[in-house]
């Protein structure tokens, strides 16, 4: 998956742009009223993942700030993981799959490359009634996230996401299943394929983002 690194860094050169995140698109979800910066990335060819971002307006630089994440995997994904900094070791990690009819949404961090990321309780997750599902083919969550914004990376310091730029974030994927999908904090094998890409959050404003919360949840 290295060849869809180069590929979007050779664009990123030819048209001359650092700061634009080719990709991200606008997506108004019909379902829960957010407007999401929407980012589609395949992890083989032909299996689609789908990443989007609700931030609030009039974010403070350098404070904490609630996003909300939605996520479309297919449904028979091991486990699905985002990387909210684009690196595995001490950025929030929001790890998922899907367990029959629910999905179970787990907040870990790592600390190396060695251990099994452990449960996160700095970043919290609270998933939506709303835009949470899964059906034959997928599951998709929608979830509300306290800690993931403004957060101490691996060398004691502070990493802040950037409410109206470019984040560099980071996907894994593992094709084989939790050892105890109910639980979230249930034990996860290494991942088969990890990418990066920009996500360009300044298409995923909403003005009304504390209403929306207050209506999904
Ligand atoms: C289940 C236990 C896990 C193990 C043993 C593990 C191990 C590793 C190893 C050895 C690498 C380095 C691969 C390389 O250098 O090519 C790596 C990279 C990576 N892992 Fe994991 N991983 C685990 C879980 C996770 C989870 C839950 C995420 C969630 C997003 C994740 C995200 C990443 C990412 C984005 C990379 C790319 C390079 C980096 O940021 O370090 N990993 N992992
Ligand atoms: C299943 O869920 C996915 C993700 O939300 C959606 O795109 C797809 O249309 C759904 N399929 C059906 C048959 O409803």
């Amino acid at each position: 998956m290295r060849f869809w690194g180069l590929a979007s860094a050779c664009v990123a050169a030819l048209f001359g742009s650092t700061t634009s995140a080719a990709g991200t698109t606008t997506y108004h979800d019909p379902e829960t009223g957010f407007t999401f910066a929407e980012y589609a990335t395949q992890y083989q060819l032909g299996r689609t993942l789908v990443f989007r971002v609700a931030v609030p307006t009039q974010v403070t630089s350098l404070t904490a700030y609630d996003a909300v994440l939605q996520v479309v995997a297919p449904v028979d994904a091991g486990w699905l993981g985002f990387a909210w900094g684009g690196r595995m070791i001490g950025d929030p990690l929001a790890v998922a799959w899907s367990n029959g009819n629910s999905v179970v949404l787990s907040s870990r961090r790592a600390a190396d490359h060695t251990a099994v990321p452990g449960v996160n309780t700095a970043a919290t997750y609270t998933i939506f009634k709303t835009g949470t599902h899964v059906n034959r083919t997928h599951f998709q969550y929608t979830a509300k996230c306290t800690g993931c914004t403004y957060y101490t990376n691996s060398v004691g310091s502070k990493n802040w996401i950037y409410s109206t730029g470019t984040n560099h974030l980071a996907f894994a994927y593992a094709s084989t299943r939790p050892s105890n999908p109910s639980s979230t904090s249930s034990g996860l094998t290494i991942h088969d394929v990890t990418n990066n890409w920009d996500h360009d959050f300044s298409v995923g404003q909403n003005a009304n983002f504390a209403d929306l919360v207050t209506k999904n949840s």
